[in-house]
């Protein structure tokens, strides 16, 4: 079966048993933890744990009562676009299973925003819900402020904070936005349309792990100078240094974006740069290449308040977050 069908086939097998009664309850209280303090407080928000689930894994929010099962403290959904794309042609999904990583190069397939939010109107309780937001591949980086805005309005009653994606190496030119002054301008747009609520939500940009430290310094500033309010670090890496998988399989895969163990390091290099420019002054989401307890200890000792998982979960099983969050607590 490829990647990409097996987790659609994971995650239709847990939706069938969750609605079998009886089944939703036992593995709740088989899954569920809750850390040591009771919740973390992040922005306002109270998060049940420390341990979410990244975004890319529940483009459409299609398994939230299913994710809330497993234990995730909260789920990032999305990126979503204004439109439903269907993203590039299959394969696109590849795993390395001797360096625990996988490459994709999904290119943003989703239903679109609108259909998100039809299912966000059913979200589980006690869950909180992300939404990462990105723009439209056929959208030129020009116009790219206005998709986001629309993916913004749209989810805002119904999310409880918001990802600015611009770090995909999957849809082109999308990290071009990275750079200070058009992405000064996206947050800025965002940030104004945020103020224009009733309830302002926490805004997070999600960064990739292949920016230089001079870029990460701007992005201090931008964090500081635009008034968001954290970063996730990091997206998935366009590098392909140190796999241990054969040259010629990893060449035969070719372009899309790295992630699981061999992006670890990198990530929490990240986190702890970003972490001590800004003098913790901004909370920081750790995530890339956590596969464990230790791993996501690493995240938070440098600097990280909470973290998320994806790959690794794909080679450690389904009940990954709630090992970790137990491990944490001890
Ligand atoms: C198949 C796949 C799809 C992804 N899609 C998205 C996405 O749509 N938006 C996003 O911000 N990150 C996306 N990511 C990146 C993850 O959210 C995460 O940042 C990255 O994989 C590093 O974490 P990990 O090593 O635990 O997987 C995706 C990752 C994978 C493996």
């Amino acid at each position: 079966m490829s990647p990409e069908r097996a987790h659609y086939t994971a995650m239709g097998l847990l939706s069938i048993a969750v609605r079998i009664p009886g089944v939703e309850f036992f593995l709740k209280r088989y899954f569920n933890q809750t850390s040591e303090n009771g919740a973390t407080e992040v922005c306002g928000l109270k998060f049940p744990n420390r341990v979410g689930l990244a975004a890319g894994f529940d483009k459409d929010a299609r398994w939230l009562r299913e994710l809330n099962v497993l234990g995730f403290g909260h789920v990032e959904i999305g990126t979503l676009t204004p439109v439903a794309q269907a993203g590039n042609p299959q394969p696109r999904l590849f795993r390395l299973p001797s360096d625990g990583g996988l490459i994709n190069r999904m290119g943003f397939n989703n239903g679109g925003v609108h259909d998100a939010v039809e299912r966000l109107k059913r979200r589980p309780d006690g869950l909180i819900v992300g939404g990462n937001i990105g723009k439209n591949k056929v959208t030129p980086n020009n116009k790219a402020v206005d998709d986001y805005l629309i993916c913004f309005n749209a989810l805002h009653p119904y999310v409880d904070y918001f990802t600015v994606n611009v770090s995909s190496p999957n849809t082109p030119g999308i990290r071009e936005l990275q750079d200070k002054e058009p992405l000064t301008a996206l947050l800025s747009a965002v940030v104004s349309a945020n103020q224009s609520k009733d309830i302002q939500r926490p805004i997070f940009l999600k960064i990739a792990p292949d920016m230089e430290n001079g870029q990460l310094d701007d992005i201090v500033d931008i964090v500081k100078s635009v008034g968001i309010d954290g970063v996730i670090a990091t997206n998935t890496t366009i590098s392909r240094e140190g796999l241990s998988t054969d040259y010629s399989k990893v060449e035969s895969i070719g372009a899309g974006g790295l992630s699981g163990s061999p992006v670890r390091e990198r990530s929490t290099d990240v986190v702890r740069y970003l972490s001590e420019k800004s003098a913790g002054s901004f909370p920081i989401i750790g995530v890339g290449g956590i596969d464990g307890v230790e791993a996501a200890r690493e995240k938070l000792e440098v600097g990280a308040s909470l973290v998320q998982i994806y790959s690794c979960m794909i080679y450690k099983g389904p009940g990954l977050a709630s090992k970790i969050v137990k491990g944490l607590k001890a």
